[in-house]
């Protein structure tokens, strides 16, 4: 796609978001105590750099898997319709497993791979966002977990694009037509 020129404006720093995952990952070690291997599941593109620095802070036995499903293209607007363009490799009945998500925005991503997920058995399943947009929500629900609420404004970057631009940032910025 092509892109109007912008400049990309910081909103979260990469020390800021370390350091708020290193406090989710406090949570959720505590909320998973016993269960002798979470399946972590990271929903593909925009969750894979957020899954790696999670998983690292994670100091219990972990599988990692991902899933791919589409629900925005290449725009800034979502299409409310979700696709699953890539399933897990592995099986998760009587799993305990948590998604991990870039942003909650409209919902329907979140409640589409959760719900789709539940009819596999897993024996407990939990969700965490690194951010989300109340404001935007038009599908009721919440991850169990938040990295940072935000506005309602279009951010790129720490895995997060804009047409598939910026995901190597490492901080999170704010995108601003010029
Ligand atoms: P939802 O289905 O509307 O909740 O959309 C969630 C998905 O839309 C996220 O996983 C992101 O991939 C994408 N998304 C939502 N907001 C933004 C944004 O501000 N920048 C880039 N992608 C976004
Ligand atoms: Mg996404």
């Amino acid at each position: 796609m092509s892109h109007p020129p912008y400049v990309i404006d910081q909103m979260i720093s990469a020390k800021s978001i370390a350091a708020r995952i290193e406090d989710l990952a406090v949570e959720i070690r505590d909320k998973f105590k016993g269960t002798d291997k979470l399946v972590v599941v990271g929903l593909l593109r925009g969750s894979f750099v957020f899954i790696a620095d999670l998983v690292r802070e994670l100091d219990m036995p972990v599988e990692v898997d991902f899933l791919e499903a589409s629900s925005y293209g290449d725009g800034m607007e979502s299409s409310r319709e979700v696709r699953i363009l890539k399933d897990l490799r592995g099986e998760i009945n009587n799993r305990d497993v948590l998604v991990v998500e870039d942003i909650v925005d409209t919902g329907f991503t979140l409640s589409h791979v959760v719900n789709l997920l539940k009819t596999r058995g897993p024996a407990r399943l939990e969700t965490i966002a690194l951010l989300d947009k109340p404001t935007r929500r038009e599908v009721d629900i919440r991850a169990t977990w938040t990295g940072f609420e935000i506005p309602d404004e279009f951010v790129v970057g720490y895995g997060i694009d804009y047409g598939q631009r910026d995901r190597n940032l490492p901080y999170i910025g704010k995108v601003r037509f010029t």
